[in-house]
């Protein structure tokens, strides 16, 4: 076995967005692209020398290559240890359980997270430090600045690992430690939940729908929802991870899993519907006949979180991303809860969650999550909502129309314009800037704008600042709109569009969430003209 230093130079577009480096397949196959990136993180965080490492991923095209690839390079450059999901799957949320559990140094995740998997699809490649959480802005940062200068890269030359087979084995001087993904997680979730009165719920007839939309929670749903709590086996479904997810758009959305959509709307349907994305870490839930906004999602798991064992002493605060509805606040400030609004994205959770100043998080891109890891975690959402349903033994509807009454509902929705034309996104955006400072006070579809700005972050655990956070302009009477482009996009610019209204009640909590919005679409569009400027009808989703 001999280490190569291979000559190499720069490769442009290495720049980590929202969650790591995520580009079309065919790009990352390119030659050097991989070890580039690979290099850079390994330089930017100091070298691999003496370190622990946990690879996996969620399982998609041209994942088993990229892993051997991460695998050799460690070892080149004296790695002591990685810890591999076996057949190199792990789901996001266990992999940074993993990373925590064994004290290592940080960790490989390879994923496009929902966008749909295939040599024609996406790949993407994330990397987490010790605390388990996304490499903070200040670490990608470095990555990128070091796949600028980037000359030469070391990797093992050596025979492919088998990853099939659960064990110790070694790779030049590194111990690879080949691990069943789904084991540590699953004892993880025993000790948050009430497992005994959850197999009680199943066994007294609950039935459940899981779709694991053929990606990584396949396993984990399986062992935890039809092994350890008995639900019955076709609980779960799609639960085999497949390279291409079989052709499914993996995001647990009303649009993308509109089969499970479908059902709980259907007659006879079961009493609880959850889906999660292609890496574990997103979740959406469903009661017969009721979809719960994720906004609404972390609102009533943030005042119900106290009836799950893991939380019955109470929550220190909750943390939302900016664009994420302000129910979970409304609930925070009638508990006393201290609630935190940061950028999007789960790495400004991270801070918040160390400090031990919050110990649930959210955002409205179906993410949810708490201090039990750090990352967003679609499983344990879904868990923890069936340990409220079990302990309040109500249906979901119930629970959101007693929580709309006691705290009044924020009508919300989010509308995505994809792969649109890079400078009429910047037209759209920059219009908008321009604009911000002359609108408040003035009135548009009858909504009275109070502010507007640029929402810039100041960390308040570290005091680092995160600038041009996306557009947000607050109506008075608590409606607002943001504006904000994704960073997590592989084709042009996808321009996000997110509507909020709130209704304090009695009255006026049970209206279509469009028609209730309509008055802020259209303040939105005099404002932004979106479509006017973008020339499309309306938005591609609608979530
Ligand atoms: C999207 C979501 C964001 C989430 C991220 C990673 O990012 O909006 O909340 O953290 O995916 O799952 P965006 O494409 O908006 O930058
Ligand atoms: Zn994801």
């Amino acid at each position: 076995m001999q280490i190569l230093t291979v000559a190499t130079s720069p490769i442009a577009g290495q720049k980590p967005g929202t969650s790591g480096l995520r580009k079309k397949t065919r790009v990352f196959m390119q030659p050097h692209f991989v070890e580039n990136f690979v290099q850079a993180i390994l330089d930017a965080t100091g070298g691999a020398k003496g370190k622990t490492y946990v690879l996996g991923g969620d399982g998609r095209y041209f994942t088993p290559r990229v892993a051997q690839v991460i695998l050799r390079m460690c070892a080149a450059q004296g790695a002591q240890r990685v810890i591999v999901g076996q057949d190199a799957l792990l789901s996001t949320p266990a992999a940074s359980h993993l990373i925590r559990l064994n004290g290592a140094d940080g960790g490989f995740i390879m994923s496009a997270s929902h966008n749909p998997g295939g040599l024609d699809e996406d790949f993407g490649l994330k990397f987490n430090t010790a605390n388990g959480g996304p490499a903070p802005e200040s670490v990608t940062d470095a990555i990128f600045e070091a796949t600028r200068t980037i000359s030469a890269y070391r990797i093992l030359e050596t025979q492919d690992i088998d990853l099939s087979q659960i064990g110790e084995s070694r790779m030049g001087d590194m111990r690879v430690s080949v691990v069943d993904p789904v084991a540590d997680y699953a004892a993880l979730m025993e000790t948050l939940f009430d497992f005994p009165r959850l197999r009680a719920l199943f066994a007294g007839g609950f039935r459940m729908r899981f779709d694991a939309m053929n990606a990584v929670t396949g396993p984990y749903a399986k062992e935890i929802l039809e092994r350890r709590l008995g639900a019955p086996e076709g609980t779960v479904l799609n639960a085999t991870p497949l390279p291409d997810f079989g052709g499914l758009h993996p995001d647990p959305n009303p649009v993308w899993a509109k089969a499970l959509i479908d059902e709980m709307f259907g007659p006879d349907a079961p009493d609880f519907g959850a889906a999660s994305d292609g890496d574990g870490d997103r979740n959406m839930v469903v009661g017969r006949g009721t979809y719960v906004s994720p906004s609404d999602s972390l609102a009533v798991l943030t005042a119900n979180a106290h009836l799950a064992p893991g939380y019955r002493g109470g929550l220190a605060g909750v943390a939302r991303s900016m664009p994420t509805s302000a129910a979970a606040d409304r609930v925070a400030e009638a508990m006393g809860l201290a609630h935190y609004e940061t950028p999007t994205g789960w790495k400004f959770f991270s801070n918040l969650l160390d400090a031990g100043r919050v110990t649930i998080c959210g955002e409205e891109s179906f993410g949810t999550g708490s201090n039990h890891v750090r990352e967003k975690d679609g499983l344990w959402a879904v868990l923890l909502w069936l340990d409220i349903l079990a302990a309040r033994g109500q249906s979901v509807a119930e629970i959101l129309a007693d929580h709309w009454k006691t705290h009044g509902r924020n009508y919300y929705s989010r509308h995505d314009y994809e792969a649109l034309p890079n400078e009429i996104a910047e037209r759209i955006v920059g219009g908008l800037r321009d604009k911000l400072a002359g609108l408040a006070g003035q009135t548009f579809a009858g909504l009275v704008v109070e502010a507007a700005d640029e929402f810039s972050y100041t960390d308040p655990v570290d005091g680092s600042i995160s600038a041009h956070q996306g557009f947000r302009v607050m109506f008075e009477g608590g409606a607002r709109f943001v504006i904000r482009l994704s960073g997590t996009g592989t084709e042009g610019a996808t321009l996000r569009l997110y509507l909020e209204r709130y209704v304090p009640g009695p009255d006026g909590l049970d209206e279509e969430v469009q028609a209730a919005l309509a008055p802020v679409i259209a303040a939105a569009e005099e404002i932004a003209a979106v479509r006017r400027l973008s020339g499309r009808a309306g938005p591609d989703v609608i979530t």
